[in-house]
Protein backbone atom coordinates (compact mmCIF):
# COMPACT_ATOMS: atom_id res chain seq x y z
CA UNK A 1 0.00 0.00 0.00
CA UNK A 2 1.00 3.64 -0.22
CA UNK A 3 2.58 5.16 2.99
CA UNK A 4 4.02 7.86 4.87
CA UNK A 5 7.02 5.65 6.78
CA UNK A 6 9.96 7.14 9.00
CA UNK A 7 13.20 6.70 7.31
CA UNK A 8 16.91 7.01 7.99
CA UNK A 9 19.08 6.14 11.18
CA UNK A 10 16.74 7.33 13.66
CA UNK A 11 13.31 7.37 11.38
CA UNK A 12 13.12 11.36 11.61
CA UNK A 13 13.00 11.37 8.19
CA UNK A 14 9.55 11.20 6.63
CA UNK A 15 9.01 9.22 2.81
CA UNK A 16 6.51 8.53 0.58
CA UNK A 17 6.95 4.83 -0.16
CA UNK A 18 4.34 2.87 -2.57
CA UNK A 19 5.26 -1.04 -1.21
CA UNK A 20 4.37 -1.26 1.97
CA UNK A 21 2.96 -4.01 3.38
CA UNK A 22 -0.87 -4.22 4.73
CA UNK A 23 -1.49 -4.43 8.36
CA UNK A 24 -1.73 -7.88 8.56
CA UNK A 25 -5.41 -7.50 10.00
CA UNK A 26 -6.38 -6.38 6.47
CA UNK A 27 -6.99 -10.35 5.77
CA UNK A 28 -10.01 -11.40 7.13
CA UNK A 29 -7.87 -14.88 7.90
CA UNK A 30 -5.61 -12.85 10.32
CA UNK A 31 -7.34 -12.05 13.95
CA UNK A 32 -8.28 -8.30 14.95
CA UNK A 33 -7.60 -7.22 18.47
CA UNK A 34 -10.76 -7.60 20.21
CA UNK A 35 -10.80 -3.40 20.58
CA UNK A 36 -8.93 -2.22 17.46
CA UNK A 37 -11.19 -0.72 13.99
CA UNK A 38 -9.69 -1.79 10.62
CA UNK A 39 -10.00 1.61 8.64
CA UNK A 40 -9.62 2.25 4.72
CA UNK A 41 -7.98 5.89 4.83
CA UNK A 42 -9.78 8.81 3.22
CA UNK A 43 -7.78 11.59 4.11
CA UNK A 44 -4.89 11.78 7.14
CA UNK A 45 -3.42 15.06 8.51
CA UNK A 46 0.20 16.16 10.31
CA UNK A 47 1.01 17.94 13.33
CA UNK A 48 4.78 18.62 14.34
CA UNK A 49 4.85 15.73 16.48
CA UNK A 50 4.92 13.34 13.23
CA UNK A 51 8.42 14.42 12.37
CA UNK A 52 10.02 14.68 16.29
CA UNK A 53 8.96 11.29 17.41
CA UNK A 54 11.50 8.97 16.02
CA UNK A 55 10.40 5.52 14.47
CA UNK A 56 11.15 3.65 17.81
CA UNK A 57 8.60 5.59 19.74
CA UNK A 58 6.16 6.07 17.22
CA UNK A 59 6.12 3.23 14.71
CA UNK A 60 7.37 3.12 11.15
CA UNK A 61 3.91 4.92 8.87
CA UNK A 62 4.04 8.50 10.14
CA UNK A 63 0.54 10.44 11.09
CA UNK A 64 -2.24 10.45 13.62
CA UNK A 65 -5.25 12.18 12.52
CA UNK A 66 -7.26 10.14 10.10
CA UNK A 67 -11.04 9.93 9.14
CA UNK A 68 -11.94 6.63 6.55
CA UNK A 69 -14.71 4.00 6.49
CA UNK A 70 -14.32 1.13 8.72
CA UNK A 71 -13.76 -2.11 7.02
CA UNK A 72 -13.24 -4.77 10.23
CA UNK A 73 -13.98 -4.13 14.24
CA UNK A 74 -12.55 -6.48 16.98
CA UNK A 75 -14.74 -8.41 18.86
CA UNK A 76 -15.06 -5.97 21.80
CA UNK A 77 -16.41 -3.06 19.67
CA UNK A 78 -20.24 -3.10 19.67
CA UNK A 79 -20.64 0.55 18.54
CA UNK A 80 -18.70 0.53 14.79
CA UNK A 81 -19.52 -1.92 11.82
CA UNK A 82 -17.79 -1.84 8.32
CA UNK A 83 -19.34 1.12 6.39
CA UNK A 84 -19.47 3.62 9.31
CA UNK A 85 -17.56 6.83 8.32
CA UNK A 86 -15.22 7.69 11.23
CA UNK A 87 -12.36 9.67 12.46
CA UNK A 88 -9.70 10.13 14.98
CA UNK A 89 -6.39 8.64 16.21
CA UNK A 90 -4.61 6.60 14.05
CA UNK A 91 -2.37 4.00 16.33
CA UNK A 92 -0.73 1.99 12.97
CA UNK A 93 0.18 5.36 11.51
CA UNK A 94 -2.27 7.38 9.62
CA UNK A 95 -0.85 8.29 6.32
CA UNK A 96 -1.71 5.29 4.71
CA UNK A 97 -4.18 3.49 2.68
CA UNK A 98 -4.89 1.68 6.04
CA UNK A 99 -4.96 2.69 9.38
CA UNK A 100 -5.71 0.61 12.34
CA UNK A 101 -7.52 2.88 15.61
CA UNK A 102 -8.16 1.68 18.71
CA UNK A 103 -11.91 2.05 19.60
CA UNK A 104 -11.90 4.94 22.54
CA UNK A 105 -9.60 6.78 19.64
CA UNK A 106 -12.43 6.82 16.84
CA UNK A 107 -15.48 8.91 16.75
CA UNK A 108 -18.62 8.64 13.93
CA UNK A 109 -18.15 11.40 11.73
CA UNK A 110 -21.25 13.15 10.78
CA UNK A 111 -22.47 14.00 6.92
CA UNK A 112 -22.17 17.14 7.08
CA UNK A 113 -18.29 17.35 7.86
CA UNK A 114 -16.42 16.13 4.76
CA UNK A 115 -13.74 13.61 5.69
CA UNK A 116 -10.80 15.77 4.68
CA UNK A 117 -12.08 18.41 7.13
CA UNK A 118 -13.03 15.75 10.42
CA UNK A 119 -9.02 14.53 9.64
CA UNK A 120 -7.87 18.06 10.73
CA UNK A 121 -9.85 17.70 13.86
CA UNK A 122 -8.37 15.19 16.11
CA UNK A 123 -4.88 16.50 17.51
CA UNK A 124 -5.24 19.73 17.27
CA UNK A 125 -8.80 20.22 18.32
CA UNK A 126 -8.41 18.15 21.20
CA UNK A 127 -5.49 19.75 22.45
CA UNK A 128 -7.36 23.05 22.12
CA UNK A 129 -10.29 21.52 24.01
CA UNK A 130 -8.19 20.13 26.89
CA UNK A 131 -6.31 23.46 26.91
CA UNK A 132 -9.29 25.50 27.20
CA UNK A 133 -10.72 23.62 29.56
CA UNK A 134 -7.70 23.99 31.56
CA UNK A 135 -8.09 27.76 31.38
CA UNK A 136 -11.50 27.70 32.72
CA UNK A 137 -12.94 29.21 29.44
CA UNK A 138 -16.89 29.86 29.86
CA UNK A 139 -19.25 32.44 28.26
CA UNK A 140 -17.51 35.74 28.86
CA UNK A 141 -14.28 34.63 28.69
CA UNK A 142 -11.32 36.83 28.12
CA UNK A 143 -8.67 34.82 25.88
CA UNK A 144 -5.14 35.40 24.31
CA UNK A 145 -4.05 32.85 21.99
CA UNK A 146 -0.29 32.92 21.07
CA UNK A 147 -0.06 31.39 17.79
CA UNK A 148 -3.16 32.07 16.35
CA UNK A 149 -2.98 31.20 12.93
CA UNK A 150 -1.08 28.17 13.23
CA UNK A 151 -3.26 24.43 13.70
CA UNK A 152 -3.37 24.07 17.41
CA UNK A 153 -4.13 28.20 17.13
CA UNK A 154 -6.73 28.23 14.71
CA UNK A 155 -8.34 25.47 16.43
CA UNK A 156 -8.09 27.42 20.03
CA UNK A 157 -9.59 30.46 18.63
CA UNK A 158 -12.50 29.01 16.95
CA UNK A 159 -12.98 26.24 19.53
CA UNK A 160 -12.48 29.61 22.90
CA UNK A 161 -15.39 31.69 20.15
CA UNK A 162 -18.00 28.41 20.06
CA UNK A 163 -17.92 27.81 24.14
CA UNK A 164 -18.66 31.61 24.15
CA UNK A 165 -15.84 33.94 25.24
CA UNK A 166 -16.78 37.30 24.49
CA UNK A 167 -12.70 38.72 23.95
CA UNK A 168 -10.44 36.76 21.67
CA UNK A 169 -6.81 37.95 21.17
CA UNK A 170 -4.75 36.33 18.81
CA UNK A 171 -1.07 36.72 18.67
CA UNK A 172 0.50 35.69 15.04
CA UNK A 173 2.21 37.31 11.79
CA UNK A 174 0.72 40.40 10.30
CA UNK A 175 0.47 38.69 7.22
CA UNK A 176 -1.99 36.30 8.26
CA UNK A 177 -4.20 38.42 9.90
CA UNK A 178 -6.95 38.64 7.30
CA UNK A 179 -6.54 34.54 7.52
CA UNK A 180 -7.47 35.07 10.98
CA UNK A 181 -10.27 37.25 10.74
CA UNK A 182 -11.76 35.45 7.59
CA UNK A 183 -11.69 31.78 9.38
CA UNK A 184 -15.33 30.42 9.74
CA UNK A 185 -16.74 30.87 13.11
CA UNK A 186 -14.93 34.58 13.38
CA UNK A 187 -16.47 36.14 10.71
CA UNK A 188 -18.13 39.04 12.07
CA UNK A 189 -17.29 38.46 15.55
CA UNK A 190 -15.86 41.69 16.43
CA UNK A 191 -14.30 40.32 19.88
CA UNK A 192 -11.71 39.48 17.91
CA UNK A 193 -8.04 41.29 18.52
CA UNK A 194 -5.27 40.13 16.94
CA UNK A 195 -1.48 41.56 17.65
CA UNK A 196 1.56 41.11 14.96
CA UNK A 197 4.40 39.94 17.04
CA UNK A 198 7.11 40.65 14.23
CA UNK A 199 6.40 44.24 15.31
CA UNK A 200 8.35 45.14 18.54
CA UNK A 201 5.98 48.20 19.32
CA UNK A 202 2.98 46.76 19.03
CA UNK A 203 3.78 44.02 21.16
CA UNK A 204 4.66 46.30 24.01
CA UNK A 205 2.04 48.33 23.96
CA UNK A 206 -0.08 45.33 23.46
CA UNK A 207 1.79 43.93 27.11
CA UNK A 208 1.38 47.07 28.84
CA UNK A 209 -2.44 47.80 28.22
CA UNK A 210 -3.36 44.39 28.78
CA UNK A 211 -1.96 43.65 32.49
CA UNK A 212 -4.46 41.51 34.27
CA UNK A 213 -7.08 41.26 31.30
CA UNK A 214 -6.96 37.72 30.41
CA UNK A 215 -9.15 34.44 32.17
CA UNK A 216 -6.97 32.38 30.45
CA UNK A 217 -3.72 32.68 27.96
CA UNK A 218 -3.34 29.53 25.39
CA UNK A 219 0.39 29.96 24.49
CA UNK A 220 0.90 26.96 21.37
CA UNK A 221 3.97 29.11 20.15
CA UNK A 222 6.45 28.80 23.34
CA UNK A 223 9.16 26.34 22.98
CA UNK A 224 8.17 25.50 19.20
CA UNK A 225 11.47 27.24 17.55
CA UNK A 226 14.08 29.21 18.10
CA UNK A 227 14.05 32.15 20.43
CA UNK A 228 9.98 31.33 20.94
CA UNK A 229 9.61 32.07 24.58
CA UNK A 230 6.08 34.02 25.91
CA UNK A 231 5.59 32.90 29.09
CA UNK A 232 7.66 35.28 31.12
CA UNK A 233 6.78 38.41 28.92
CA UNK A 234 2.96 37.07 29.20
CA UNK A 235 2.38 36.00 32.26
CA UNK A 236 1.07 38.95 33.69
CA UNK A 237 -1.65 39.66 31.64
CA UNK A 238 -3.37 36.93 33.57
CA UNK A 239 -6.37 38.05 35.81
CA UNK A 240 -4.85 37.94 39.22
CA UNK A 241 -5.14 34.89 40.83
CA UNK A 242 -7.96 33.15 38.77
CA UNK A 243 -6.10 33.76 35.10
CA UNK A 244 -4.52 29.96 33.49
CA UNK A 245 -1.62 30.23 31.73
CA UNK A 246 -1.49 27.03 29.60
CA UNK A 247 1.07 26.09 27.25
CA UNK A 248 1.56 23.02 24.75
CA UNK A 249 5.28 23.00 24.34
CA UNK A 250 8.19 24.00 26.36
CA UNK A 251 11.86 23.49 27.04
CA UNK A 252 12.57 19.74 29.04
CA UNK A 253 13.26 22.00 32.30
CA UNK A 254 9.05 22.71 32.11
CA UNK A 255 8.39 19.37 30.88
CA UNK A 256 10.31 17.89 33.99
CA UNK A 257 8.73 20.79 36.51
CA UNK A 258 5.25 19.71 34.40
CA UNK A 259 5.48 15.92 35.20
CA UNK A 260 6.93 16.47 39.10
CA UNK A 261 3.81 18.60 39.06
CA UNK A 262 6.06 21.39 40.16
CA UNK A 263 4.47 24.07 37.88
CA UNK A 264 3.83 27.60 39.69
CA UNK A 265 0.37 28.68 40.67
CA UNK A 266 -1.57 29.84 37.24
CA UNK A 267 0.16 27.91 34.98
CA UNK A 268 -0.23 24.77 33.82
CA UNK A 269 0.92 22.56 30.72
CA UNK A 270 -1.27 20.08 28.70
CA UNK A 271 0.17 17.18 26.91
CA UNK A 272 -3.29 15.58 25.33
CA UNK A 273 -4.36 12.63 26.46
CA UNK A 274 -7.24 10.57 27.56
CA UNK A 275 -9.93 8.44 24.87
CA UNK A 276 -10.62 10.89 22.28
CA UNK A 277 -14.23 9.50 21.39
CA UNK A 278 -16.39 11.56 23.85
CA UNK A 279 -14.04 14.90 23.16
CA UNK A 280 -13.97 14.14 19.24
CA UNK A 281 -18.02 14.15 19.90
CA UNK A 282 -17.69 17.42 21.88
CA UNK A 283 -15.74 19.17 18.98
CA UNK A 284 -17.96 18.24 16.67
CA UNK A 285 -20.52 19.95 18.37
CA UNK A 286 -18.99 23.45 19.08
CA UNK A 287 -18.38 23.43 14.91
CA UNK A 288 -21.63 22.67 14.53
CA UNK A 289 -23.24 25.10 17.00
CA UNK A 290 -20.71 27.77 15.71
CA UNK A 291 -20.19 27.12 12.63
CA UNK A 292 -16.36 26.90 12.30
CA UNK A 293 -14.57 24.60 10.41
CA UNK A 294 -11.09 24.03 10.26
CA UNK A 295 -8.58 25.64 7.15
CA UNK A 296 -7.09 23.00 5.35
CA UNK A 297 -3.89 23.29 3.00
CA UNK A 298 -4.52 19.54 0.83
CA UNK A 299 -1.75 18.36 -0.51
CA UNK A 300 -1.67 15.04 -2.67
CA UNK A 301 -0.63 11.92 -1.40
CA UNK A 302 2.57 11.34 -3.23
CA UNK A 303 6.58 11.96 -3.09
CA UNK A 304 5.83 15.79 -3.77
CA UNK A 305 2.92 16.25 -1.68
CA UNK A 306 4.34 14.39 1.26
CA UNK A 307 7.81 16.05 0.89
CA UNK A 308 6.21 19.59 0.63
CA UNK A 309 3.82 18.93 3.42
CA UNK A 310 6.37 17.97 5.86
CA UNK A 311 9.06 20.81 4.91
CA UNK A 312 6.42 23.12 5.58
CA UNK A 313 5.37 22.32 8.57
CA UNK A 314 9.21 21.77 9.80
CA UNK A 315 9.28 25.41 8.80
CA UNK A 316 6.53 26.82 10.74
CA UNK A 317 4.93 28.34 8.19
CA UNK A 318 1.55 26.20 8.29
CA UNK A 319 -2.41 28.15 7.99
CA UNK A 320 -4.38 25.62 9.78
CA UNK A 321 -3.80 22.22 9.05
CA UNK A 322 -1.88 20.35 6.51
CA UNK A 323 -4.45 17.25 5.30
CA UNK A 324 -3.73 14.63 2.45
CA UNK A 325 -6.39 13.20 0.40
CA UNK A 326 -6.29 9.51 -0.83
CA UNK A 327 -8.22 9.52 -3.27
N1 LIG B 1 1.17 19.17 24.12
C1 LIG B 1 0.45 18.65 23.15
O1 LIG B 1 -0.35 17.74 23.37
C2 LIG B 1 0.60 19.22 21.76
C3 LIG B 1 -0.36 18.90 20.79
C4 LIG B 1 -0.23 19.49 19.53
C5 LIG B 1 0.85 20.33 19.25
N2 LIG B 1 1.77 20.56 20.22
C6 LIG B 1 2.91 21.47 19.96
O2 LIG B 1 2.36 22.78 19.83
C7 LIG B 1 3.12 23.54 18.91
C8 LIG B 1 2.19 24.13 17.85
O3 LIG B 1 1.60 23.07 17.10
P1 LIG B 1 0.79 23.41 15.77
O4 LIG B 1 0.22 22.14 15.25
O5 LIG B 1 -0.10 24.56 16.00
O6 LIG B 1 1.99 23.87 14.82
P2 LIG B 1 1.94 24.65 13.44
O7 LIG B 1 0.60 24.54 12.81
O8 LIG B 1 3.12 24.19 12.66
O9 LIG B 1 2.20 26.16 13.89
C9 LIG B 1 2.64 27.04 12.93
C10 LIG B 1 2.30 28.42 13.38
O10 LIG B 1 3.26 28.88 14.34
C11 LIG B 1 3.25 30.28 14.25
N3 LIG B 1 4.48 30.89 14.76
C12 LIG B 1 5.73 30.66 14.33
N4 LIG B 1 6.59 31.43 15.05
C13 LIG B 1 5.84 32.14 15.95
C14 LIG B 1 6.14 33.12 16.95
N5 LIG B 1 7.38 33.51 17.20
N6 LIG B 1 5.12 33.63 17.68
C15 LIG B 1 3.84 33.23 17.46
N7 LIG B 1 3.49 32.33 16.51
C16 LIG B 1 4.49 31.79 15.77
C17 LIG B 1 3.13 30.54 12.76
O11 LIG B 1 2.43 31.76 12.64
P3 LIG B 1 2.88 32.88 11.58
O12 LIG B 1 3.06 32.18 10.24
O13 LIG B 1 1.71 33.82 11.62
O14 LIG B 1 4.16 33.42 12.07
C18 LIG B 1 2.33 29.37 12.22
O15 LIG B 1 1.00 29.71 11.90
C19 LIG B 1 4.19 22.59 18.35
O16 LIG B 1 5.38 22.78 19.09
C20 LIG B 1 3.63 21.20 18.65
O17 LIG B 1 4.62 20.22 18.76
C21 LIG B 1 1.67 20.04 21.46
Amino acid sequence: MRAAVRTGLLGLTISFKEDVPYPAQRDPNVAIGPNDVLIKVKSAAINPVDYKLPRVVAGPVAGLDVSGVVERVGSGVTDLRAGDAVFGRATSGSLADYALVGTEEVAIKPEWLPYDQAAALPVAYLTGLQSLRAGNVVAGSSVLVIGASGGCGIAGVQLARAMGASRIVGICSGRNFDFVRGTSGIVGFDGLELIDYTDGDALTRFREENVGGFDCIYDTATGSGKGEDYVSSMFPLLKEKTGQYVQINGPPSTWARHAMGKMKPQRTMILTSGKAKSALDEIVSLLKISNARPHLDVKSFDENGVREGFEQLRGRRTKGKIVFNMD
